[in-house]
């Protein structure tokens, strides 16, 4: 198939940047991210500067992968990463624009390259458990209720690509934050440190210049493991009760 990318190219942060169009020809087969190697490989023989774009795993696990196409996070396909959309889902011909996560918390490195170690602080700011839990134990000697285990499981599912800040009109981390929460303050271990834990993670998610969440929803239609709003609902309680407990 023929298509033509409109890529955002911009040298460096302080660089302006623009969209700069590119005529490729790929497999419907190829990943979107091959395709971007493809293109890569033939600027680099050109003697021109590849295009810069995160990658690690390209197996929808690390979350590295951070591409606006056309508009949309991670693309068209729902409950998908970048690196596991294929070139089928588009059509012969068609253009498609390429863009980095456009949020003032995630400043744009290089190119499709943005710093994402703003939801690193997030988490640094919710400190270390210290409950003592020494070895693995015996599966059922702490009872957790199924219906606890099966939230916190989702909401660990979160890879913290950044799809939820990236699609977000207010530039909120909420859904991110509200997952790491939810999936620490459900189990028996998060317990010690459940009040404080939120309350300065949401304070650094503040500081780092984050927005509000006015639950317009949009983060949980981005979310490629598709975390659900409800993590949010469970945020604002625990914020509640730390604001009661003092802390
Ligand atoms: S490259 Fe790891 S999730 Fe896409």
């Amino acid at each position: 198939m023929k298509l033509t990318l409109r890529i955002w190219r911009q040298r460096g942060p302080r660089d302006n940047g623009g969209l700069v169009d590119y005529q490729v020809e790929i497999s419907s087969d190829a990943s979107f991210l091959e395709m971007l190697d493809v293109l890569n490989e033939r600027l680099t023989g050109e003697g021109e500067e590849p295009v810069a774009f995160d990658h690690d795993c390209r197996e929808g696990i690390c979350g590295m992968c951070s591409l606006v196409i056309d508009g949309t996070p991670h693309g068209p396909e729902k409950a998908t990463t970048t690196c596991q959309l294929h070139m089928r889902k588009f059509a012969d011909g068609d253009t498609i624009t390429v863009e980095p996560w456009r949020a003032k918390a995630f400043p744009v490195v290089k190119d499709l390259v943005v710093d994402r170690s703003a939801f690193d602080r997030i988490i640094q700011a919710g400190g270390y458990i210290t409950a003592p839990t020494g070895a693995a134990p015996e599966a059922h000697s702490v009872p957790v209720p199924k219906p606890d285990a099966d939230f916190a499981f989702q909401a660990a599912e979160c890879i913290g690509c950044g799809a939820c800040v990236a699609a977000c009109p207010n530039g909120s981390a909420m859904l991110f934050t509200a997952a790491k929460i939810t999936h620490l303050g459900l189990l028996p271990q998060g317990q010690p440190e459940r009040y404080s834990r939120v309350a300065d993670m949401l304070e650094t998610h503040d500081e780092l210049g984050f927005g509000g969440c006015t639950n317009t929803g949009e983060c949980t239609l981005a979310c490629p493991k598709e975390i659900p709003q409800d993590v949010i609902g469970r945020l604002n309680k625990d914020l509640l009760r730390a604001a009661k407990k003092g802390r």
